[in-house]
């Protein structure tokens, strides 16, 4: 999108005074002064104006890299959420597309676009999530078969879809799931005997967890990432 109507855009100016201000170096992107109406901006630039972020209304869609300690939700009493890590003028408005425990790590998606994370977290969708999976004890080939098959959890009586399982190393694996039942995987790990140190999400759908992005991070989806999804 060029710059003069994603300034125009976002605060409601008219074109032409988007253009005057940028002209006259009021306009920032990624904090450097741009004099460029036609600039074209992409989805991970921020824009500011007369020192203030602009953001457009509408649908926005983001990725997070999500440390431990911190909640996936929009309010908390005890702990910090993952609205509270981003700036004040992007949270309104923005949900969490499913969650990850306190102690999960990685990728978490945010968006204010209720149908799109409707898509993700259906259980119908039925959307591949991949965790990277740090065990106690090594896979046995036998827990391996029982997690691809699919395993009956604690309390529940219909087994998990089937999943699939990558083995990296003796502790690591990635496991890929297409269900977000409570707790899904560590009670898929405890179900064929086995305990989850360390659990980490890298992937959701087509959507990989940016490895740039340190925990904490966040940035602006693609349009063919937002697009891959449903
Ligand atoms: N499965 C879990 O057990 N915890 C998560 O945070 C995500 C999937």
């Amino acid at each position: 999108m060029r710059l003069d109507y994603f300034l125009a855009s976002s605060t409601g100016l008219s074109r032409k005074d988007a253009k005057r201000e940028i002209g006259a170096g009021r306009v920032t992107v990624d904090g450097e002064p741009c004099r460029r109406a036609n600039q074209h901006l992409r989805a991970d630039q921020t824009v500011q104006w007369r020192d203030q972020p602009v953001t457009l209304p509408g649908e926005r869609y983001l990725m997070l890299n999500k440390p431990a300690g911190v909640v996936s939700a929009t309010q908390d009493r005890d702990h910090q959420t993952v609205i509270g890590l981003l700036p004040p003028e992007v949270r309104p408005g923005l949900h969490p597309v499913g969650r990850l425990d306190l102690d999960t790590t990685g990728l978490l998606l945010l968006t204010n676009d209720g149908q799109w994370s409707h898509r993700i977290t259906s259980p119908r969708a039925g959307c591949a999530k991949t965790y990277r999976v740090t065990l106690a004890e090594p896979l046995t080939e036998e827990a391996q078969l029982q997690l691809e098959a699919g395993v009956l959890l604690r309390d529940e009586d219909r087994p998990t879809a089937p999943a699939t399982v990558k083995v990296l190393t003796d502790s690591v694996i990635d496991l890929v799931i297409t269900e977000g039942r409570y707790h899904q995987v560590k009670r898929m790990l405890a179900a064929v005997g086995n305990h989850v140190h360390a659990l980490h999400r890298v992937r959701i759908g087509a959507i990989e967890l940016d490895p740039g992005l340190a925990p904490g991070q966040w940035r602006s989806l693609t349009e063919a990432e937002v697009d891959s999804v449903g």
